[in-house]
């Protein structure tokens, strides 16, 4: 077993290093504030070959493995969440998705400049429609529909919590076509945001990640051409569920930077801040949350690097995923807090971004599958 990392994985993580503390950091505060999407940062994130990491070169990407992957995400996510979710669901959730599943016809029209995360100079990034006002977890329940007219398909219906809602110029959305069938009914479809029928809903007023857009989105009579579903006839919920797997690799990553980020800022802050005539890092007390922090951030790196490697070895990553994600998004929740605690009252105002990353960390436990959820995918597997 080796834990080094080559030197092209040493040369990504300070690439996304040195682009989240030049290009990201400036200015997060006030984006948070205003809840302005990092267009600018995905545009240069882009240049830099981060959003379609592991696609292909002959389809425009960068051709690296996760394990690569998953350490830009840390290093982006350390400084800002919102740029890191936008880069983790383009490059898990629709770059992948698309290049495992997608025809070549679709590999070249759409995943070409997905990968590129450009199209024409302007922004070209996707967005993954699987949830709805009435299925979250339960996310068979689909109440969005694809009616086979033939040739094309009428799809009605709404999508929530769509990130990358507003900016992203092409949908995958996820409907159900026959409803007889269950699971086994529901189509995956490639659906270009320009369609007459498409209204996106007002941006969501959120608690964290507030850069990141996250809309609804609705479907009225809109006409999808065959050709654009992806798969057979009734893989959609297999299609959702198998890139899912590997977004959630995305998203425990994202987790991972929040919990490093709150850590290494307190780790500083506590060498600093003297009380009672010693910096605080002097104080028991402090040491062991940092001693804490530190040993959680690194088990959850472990297992992220454990969930990328499987999937980059070909092994099922359906439970290696799960564990990464339920472990490091609790472990973000729960340094973020900490890290707070340790700022004391710097740590409530929003110059110290402790706050923030607290914030932000909460979202890692819901989206792509709650902790619960990947506690029954974890469970299920024991109980086979
Ligand atoms: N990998 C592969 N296949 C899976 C799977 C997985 N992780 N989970 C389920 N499946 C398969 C099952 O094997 C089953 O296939 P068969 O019928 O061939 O056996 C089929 O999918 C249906 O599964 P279940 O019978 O287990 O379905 P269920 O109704 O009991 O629900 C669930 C299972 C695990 C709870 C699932 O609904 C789920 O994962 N829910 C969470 C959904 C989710 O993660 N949503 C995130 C939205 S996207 C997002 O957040 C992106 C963003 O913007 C950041």
């Amino acid at each position: 077993m080796n834990f080094e990392l080559s030197e092209e994985q040493l040369m990504i993580q300070q690439a996304a290093r040195d682009f989240a503390n030049h290009e990201c950091l400036p200015g997060v505060i006030e984006r948070d504030e205003k809840m302005l999407f990092p267009k600018e940062q995905v545009l240069k994130l882009a240049g830099l070959g981060f959003m379609g990491m592991m696609v292909n070169e002959k389809y425009g990407g960068a051709g690296l493995d996760t394990l690569s992957y998953v350490i830009a995400m840390e290093e982006i996510a350390k400084v800002d969440a919102s740029t890191a979710v936008c880069m983790s669901v383009n490059n898990s959730l629709v770059c992948w998705g698309l290049e495992a599943y997608g025809t070549e016809e679709q590999k070249q029209q759409y995943l070409v400049p997905l990968a590129q995360g450009k199209k024409d100079n302007e922004l070209y990034i996707g967005a993954f429609l699987l949830s709805e006002p009435e299925a979250g977890s339960d996310a068979t329940s689909q109440h969005t529909t694809a009616e086979d007219m033939g040739d094309y398909y009428l799809v009605n219906g709404t999508k929530n919590w769509i990130t990358n809602g507003s900016s992203a110029s092409v949908y995958f959305v996820m409907a159900q076509t026959d409803r007889s069938k269950g699971s086994k009914g529901i189509n995956a479809l490639i659906i270009e945001k320009g369609l007459p029928g498409i209204t996106v809903g007002p941006k969501e007023n959120k608690m964290g990640i507030r850069g990141s857009d996250t809309h609804s989105i609705q479907f009225t009579d809109v006409k999808v051409p065959k050709a654009n579903r992806i798969g057979k006839e009734g893989f959609g919920f297999k299609f959702a569920m198998q890139v899912l797997n590997g977004g959630r690799i995305g998203i425990a990553a994202q987790a991972l930077g929040i919990a490093a980020g709150a850590y290494e800022r307190s780790v500083n802050y506590a060498n600093e801040r003297k009380t009672f005539g010693k910096p605080i890092i002097n104080h028991q007390a402090i040491q062991f949350k940092l001693a804490d922090m530190a040993t959680r951030v690194e088990a959850s790196r472990l297992l992220i690097y454990k969930a990328a490697l499987d999937k980059d070895t070909n092994k099922d990553y359906t439970i290696s995923s799960a564990m990464a994600k339920v472990f490091a998004s609790e472990t973000a929740m729960w340094a973020a807090t900490e890290a707070v605690q340790i700022h004391g009252g710097y740590g409530y105002v929003k110059e110290y971004h402790v706050e923030r990353m607290m914030r932000d960390a909460k979202i890692t436990q819901i989206y792509e599958g709650t902790s619960e959820v990947q506690r029954i995918v974890i469970g299920r597997s024991l109980a086979k």
